[in-house]
């Protein structure tokens, strides 16, 4: 299948970047939020990430104009009437990614393909509030997204072949290589990646270290590009949770137990890099 036009649903630091790099790939891009300044604030992160490409003389601000071209602004679903493609990057909530899917499988074409970067959340259960449950399937980015090569993909039960081979096909135009895995509690990226995380907030939270410690043990010694709590902070500390709440209920088991410390800083909105204050304080 042909995809042409697609829309990426939530404009935060995930969907800028996927709509960046579908723009990029040539791809005409529909950007979508709730409200017209977070669609901006998308816009202007991906203008920034495009001025440095054409600083590095890696693109001329030619192409840059045509990348940017190729975005237009949305703060209504109905937007999606003609696209082929919604790739979905709004908050990691079952309710509000249920609320999304069952609105856009009424009011796109049929052969409308619609995925969902969800970090967690199980692509099945998304899947059954449409009535095209073989059209919904799982395209898992990694953040930054114009960095990080791999996206996860995930099949739900329902998920057709044609639909899995257009988003491989996609993936690998975007320059990103696909690995498949299959619908459990945080694939494998988040499975394996989070409670890390989340241990390294116990550590924190018990004393056994500095959060400055714990991160260069972790980047001297394991050779991490980013500590964990810096890269909890840049993750953003609510996806963390969630996430953490997603294992600990899919799994029910204690070793996924969010940590109360992660707990408190997104009760009190420290979400990290994105308010400007997490483990760590942003200007
Ligand atoms: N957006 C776009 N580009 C970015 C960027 C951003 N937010 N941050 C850095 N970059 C680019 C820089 O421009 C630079 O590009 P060039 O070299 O081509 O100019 C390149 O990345 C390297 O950046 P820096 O030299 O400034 O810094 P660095 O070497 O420390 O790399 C990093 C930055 C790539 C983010 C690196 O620290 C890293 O890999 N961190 C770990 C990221 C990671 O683990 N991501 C996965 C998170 S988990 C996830 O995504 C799944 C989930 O569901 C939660
Ligand atoms: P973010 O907080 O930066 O952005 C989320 C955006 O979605 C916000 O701009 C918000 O206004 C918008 N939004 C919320 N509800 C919406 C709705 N009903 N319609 C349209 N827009 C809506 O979050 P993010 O880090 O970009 O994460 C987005 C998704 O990507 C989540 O599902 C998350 O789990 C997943 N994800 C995050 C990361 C990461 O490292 N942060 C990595 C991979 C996947």
């Amino acid at each position: 299948m042909e995809v042409k036009k697609l829309m990426v649903i939530g404009a935060g630091q995930m969907g800028s970047g996927i709509a960046q790099v579908c723009a990029h790939a040539g791809y005409e891009v529909v950007l979508n939020d709730l409200k017209t300044e977070f669609v901006e604030r998308g816009l202007s992160m991906i203008e920034k990430n495009l001025s440095r490409q054409v600083q590095k003389e890696r693109m001329t601000s030619g192409e840059k104009a045509e990348i940017t071209g190729r975005i237009s602004k949305s703060t209504d679903l109905q937007d999606a009437q003609d696209v082929d493609l919604v790739i979905e990057a709004a908050v990691e909530n079952m309710d509000v990614k249920c609320k999304i899917f069952s609105h856009l499988d009424k009011i796109t074409p049929a052969h409308t393909i619609l995925a969902t970067n969800t970090s967690s959340l199980p692509i099945t259960e998304i899947a059954a509030a449409t009535d095209r449950p073989e059209r919904v399937i799982g395209m898992h980015f990694m953040n930054p997204v114009p960095v990080m090569r791999l996206v996860e993909i995930i099949r739900g039960l329902a998920t057709a072949d044609e639909v899995y081979e257009t988003i491989e096909e996609i993936t690998t135009k975007l320059s990103k290589v696909p690995v498949e895995v299959n619908d459990f509690p945080g694939f494998v990226a988040n499975r394996i990646l989070m409670p890390m995380i989340n241990e390294a907030i116990y550590t924190l939270y018990e004393g056994v270290a500095t959060k400055e410690a714990i991160d260069e043990v972790m980047k001297l010694g394991m050779n991490h590009p980013m500590g964990p709590l810096t890269l909890a902070d840049f993750i953003g500390l609510d996806t963390c949770l969630y996430i953490m709440e997603t294992l600990h209920d899919g799994f029910g088991d204690d070793k996924y137990r969010p940590c109360p410390l992660l707990r408190k800083y997104v009760k009190a909105g420290w979400l990290g890099k994105k308010t400007g204050r997490g483990f760590y304080t942003y200007d």
